[in-house]
């Protein structure tokens, strides 16, 4: 028998003491959380991506009556980038939620399919995508999507 240790980094930054850029991304992905279409779960998440050219793409929840069919907020902002400007590399995202008419005490964490999304987002561009998850006036930070999902499936198993 044996056991293996998995550990992950996890960085907590108040606002104040983010950059520049990380506080333009942090606020698109606030200022998200007014155009989602979440009449169902009234859980309004925005998302936000860093894209290199600097350029940031935001993304909210898009719900359904049926409901499998609704999207996360990660997801549409990706598929979104993808879809506009295949060619750049996303560097970070950024991602908040408002609920209860405020943005939540509790962390938001992207759910299991956006991070596989976002994993093969990593692999696609051989880079790592910073991970910024926000709660009220604090930001929590992972250098990769990967170091959220240890043991992932990628293309590495394919080939
Ligand atoms: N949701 C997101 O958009 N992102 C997350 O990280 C967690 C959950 C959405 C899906 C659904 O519209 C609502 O929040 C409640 O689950």
């Amino acid at each position: 028998m044996k056991q293996i240790d998995l550990t992950t980094k996890i960085t907590v930054y108040s606002y104040d003491e983010c950059t520049e850029v990380e506080k333009s991304l942090i606020d698109a992905a606030k200022e998200a959380t007014s155009n989602a279409y979440a009449p169902y779960s009234k859980f309004h998440v925005g998302a936000a991506l860093l894209l290199e050219n600097g350029k940031i793409i935001t993304g909210n929840n898009q719900e359904n009556a049926a409901y499998p069919s609704g999207l996360c907020a990660e997801r549409t902002a990706v598929f979104y980038a993808n879809a506009q400007y295949p060619d750049q590399k996303i560097e970070a995202l950024a991602v908040a939620a408002f609920y209860n008419e405020k943005f939540t005490d509790d962390l938001i964490s992207p759910c299991g399919s956006c991070r596989q999304v976002l994993l093969e987002v990593e692999s696609r561009y051989n880079s790592p995508v910073k991970i910024m998850l926000y709660k009220n006036g604090e930001v929590y930070v992972a250098e990769s999507m990967s170091s959220l999902m240890p043991l992932s499936f990628t293309k590495d198993a394919l080939e």
